[in-house]
């Protein structure tokens, strides 16, 4: 298991008012996984995964990242194990303005004290990745918003993390460069990374073979995507139209199996 919660509880306390924004959250990630948390706004969807992501902490309950309990750590192993762990997307970028790509890319490696000549390195490989190898010197007002998300990406994991979470990755795309993005993702999952995304988009979700459905705090539920389902069995069953085109009985009696 990558990831382990056990009955996560957040709250926030607010002038003398009790805010309760996620309750008893129970849930488990295998490696590799590829996950979508929605719901309604204000649901706590960015809440749970700013506690995932090792940005904020939970009020009470166990959090076992990597089969290790970081449940009461404090914020500066918290960072240290961001760093060297997950990797963080936002749905408005976060780059910073006059940083080229290059240099935005390289503040993670800056932060783990990798050496210059090497952080270069890594850095044009990230974003060769992510296919802006034409761009390394542009500035986030240089780019396009697709553009600005691919160099996130590779700044997410150009220290190659486990876990790559993304809050509302395509929520300021157009939908083309929505797709060239969940292209990317798909490319690093098939590579084994575990992404959680957090999504509005039932097109975007359809991309994740698990949906976590959060109301009000609490997960409702937690489910094998359908529509992946339907896709593979629409893949296998054009495979067998094409691996058997003599014999189509023997495919209708496959796809009926
Ligand atoms: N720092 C804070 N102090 C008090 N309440 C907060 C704080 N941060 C979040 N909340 C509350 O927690 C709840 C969940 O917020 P969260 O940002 O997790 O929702 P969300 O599901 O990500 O919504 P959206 O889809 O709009 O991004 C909201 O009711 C919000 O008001
Ligand atoms: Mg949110």
């Amino acid at each position: 298991m990558i990831l382990e919660l056990k009955s996560i509880y957040k709250a926030y306390v607010q002038g003398n008012m009790y805010v309760p924004v996620l309750k008893d959250i129970n849930l488990s990630i295998e490696e590799g996984e590829y996950v979508a948390i929605m719901g309604p706004s204000g649901s706590g969807k960015s809440t749970l995964m700013n506690i995932i992501g090792c940005l904020d902490k939970a009020s009470s309950g166990t959090y076992l990242l990597d089969e290790e309990d970081i449940s009461n750590y404090k914020d500066k192993e918290l960072s240290y194990i961001r760093n060297k762990s997950i990797g963080f997307v936002f749905q408005t970028f976060n780059l910073l303005p006059r940083q080229s790509a290059l240099d935005n890319v390289a503040l993670p490696l800056q932060y783990a004290g990798v050496p210059k000549k090497k952080r270069k390195e890594m850095c044009l490989e990230a974003l060769d990745m992510v296919g802006l190898s034409d761009r390394v010197d542009f500035k986030p007002t240089q780019l396009s918003g697709g553009q600005k998300q691919r160099v996130a990406i590779a700044r997410a994991m150009v220290n190659g993390p486990k876990i790559l979470l993304a809050d509302e990755p395509t929520g300021a795309l157009d939908s083309k460069s929505g797709v060239q993005i969940m292209g990317l993702f798909k490319s690093l999952h098939e590579q084994g990374v575990t992404i959680i995304m957090i999504t509005h988009s039932d097109e975007i979700a359809a991309y994740a073979d698990r949906v976590i459905r959060l109301v009000d705090g609490q997960i409702i539920s937690d489910t094998d995507n359908p529509e992946v389902a339907i896709k593979y069995q629409e893949s296998l069953k054009s495979e067998n139209e094409e691996n058997s085109e003599e014999s189509p009985a023997q495919v209708d009696e496959e796809v009926a199996e």
